[in-house]
């Protein structure tokens, strides 16, 4: 089954095609033969640099963005060998091999950002006379860890010796040898950390999950970008956060871990920003405690913002490293937590805030000192991207939970 997908929820336009080929038992526990989820395109368009000048993500010019990159992504989608028959139909290529399925991210996200694909995506689906499937784009944080799949060998005829010539049938047979057997133990732990979000999910399978707790105000994502903008640093802050945290002291500052020895599964991060605001303002109002190295930060300073007050080197890698401990500590600690009372044998770090290393790093070793096996998706589907909708596409018409109609909604949950 090939699906077409689409994601315009926020900043990134993205199109993807993904082939997937189904196992037998999809569905059974503990252990489940996952479905092969083959990246045919994966294509985003990012409007970071749009956006980072104005210090977050400005709608209208977002939206304006998405309808300009859509027909560009599907042009490429389709491929170079176009032969233009009709300028007004949308499908030019004789030689596109037509998908089964459309997908379209509905929400959760910016509306007037999500309205432009969902349109597109209507458009488009009339064209080549396919249907069309409304996802959630939590779903496909959700998900993401399955990309890109992993290849198992478990035939040991496959296992040639390096020299030894193959006989012509089992060069035949090679490709075939990327539907891998990829098992997953069940139950899991998810936990999707993005700019928008911060969910924890346990999984019977990959079709029946539960979400059991989220952030009551901030989410992980949003606390990075906050507190990057607190420092004069551009949108978004995560990934240099993180840059700067590597050359910092965690342990400088002692900001605080909101809500982590609470036996619950929510979240909080508004307090730990405040607490980075008031520690910056302490800087200012004492600019004594500055005194020390005066060397420019090592993030280029033309990325930097005009500020004020103008923190040292070593002050924007501190603070950015005391900050991210406290939020990796909260995010491992409830984690585990989940591990332990629901007897998860796997872990799955999902959501933009998933491509930071050290948070990758630091849940793996406690998830498997816990006993789980730990999971996280390439790089590139840690922030919103396609290929990931088409898996949510996918796993939803396997599942019996509802389906999402075609109108886009800002406030969609998991
Ligand atoms: O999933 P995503 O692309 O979009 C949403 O659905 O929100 O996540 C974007 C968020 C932003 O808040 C960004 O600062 C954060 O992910 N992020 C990171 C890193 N890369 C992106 N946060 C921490 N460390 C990173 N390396
Ligand atoms: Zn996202």
């Amino acid at each position: 089954m090939r699906i077409l997908s689409i994601e315009t929820s926020c900043d990134d336009t993205s199109m993807a095609i993904v082939e997937v080929t189904e196992p037998k038992n999809l569905g059974r526990t503990p252990s489940v033969l996952v479905p092969h989820f083959k990246v045919l395109k994966n294509l985003v368009s990012s409007q970071t640099k749009i956006h980072s000048h104005w210090g977050g993500v400005v709608p209208n010019l977002a939206k304006r963005e998405h309808l300009k990159n859509l027909p560009i992504l599907w042009k490429r989608i389709m491929n170079k060998e176009l032969r233009i028959k009709n300028k007004k139909s949308m499908i030019h290529n004789s030689k596109f091999v037509i998908p089964d399925l459309l997908a379209v991210t509905v929400g959760p996200g910016l509306e007037p950002s999500l309205w432009t694909g969902v349109e597109f995506a209507k458009k488009l689906s009339a064209e080549l006379k396919i249907p069309l499937v409304g996802v959630n784009h939590l779903e496909g944080h959700l998900y993401s860890f399955l990309l890109p799949q992993k290849t198992v060998i478990t035939n040991i005829q496959y296992l040639i010796p390096k020299n030894k010539k193959l006989p012509l049938k089992l060069v035949e047979e090679l490709p075939k040898l990327e539907i891998g057997n990829w098992k997953l133990e069940f139950p899991a732990v998810a936990l999707l950390v993005s700019g928008g979000h911060t969910i924890l999910v346990v999984m019977k399978n990959l079709k029946t999950w539960k979400k059991i707790g989220e952030t009551r105000d901030d989410a992980a994502g949003e606390a990075y970008d906050k507190v990057a903008k607190m420092m004069s640093l551009p949108y978004p802050g995560g990934p240099l956060i993180e840059k700067l945290a590597k050359k910092g002291n965690g342990k400088a500052i002692a900001f605080p871990r909101p809500m982590m020895r609470e036996k619950n599964y929510e979240f909080s991060f508004s307090g730990l920003k405040t607490s980075v605001l008031y520690y910056l303002k302490s800087l200012v109002s004492h600019p004594e405690r500055s005194e020390g190295s005066r060397e420019e930060s090592s993030v280029d300073s033309s990325v930097r913002q005009l500020s004020d007050f103008r923190m040292t080197a070593e002050q924007l890698s501190d603070v950015s490293a005391s900050f991210q401990f406290a939020v990796i500590d909260v995010l491992t600690a409830k984690t585990i937590r989940a591990v332990r009372e629901f007897g998860a044998k796997s872990v799955f770090l999902c959501g933009g805030v998933a491509a930071n290393k050290t948070l990758r790093k630091e849940l793996k070793k406690a998830a498997n000192a816990a006993g789980a096996e730990f999971f996280a998706p390439d790089f590139e589907y840690n922030t919103d991207n396609a290929a990931m909708i088409a898996v949510a596409a996918y796993l939803q018409q396997k599942s019996r939970r509802k389906k999402y109609p075609l109108v886009a909604d800002s406030g969609l949950t998991l």
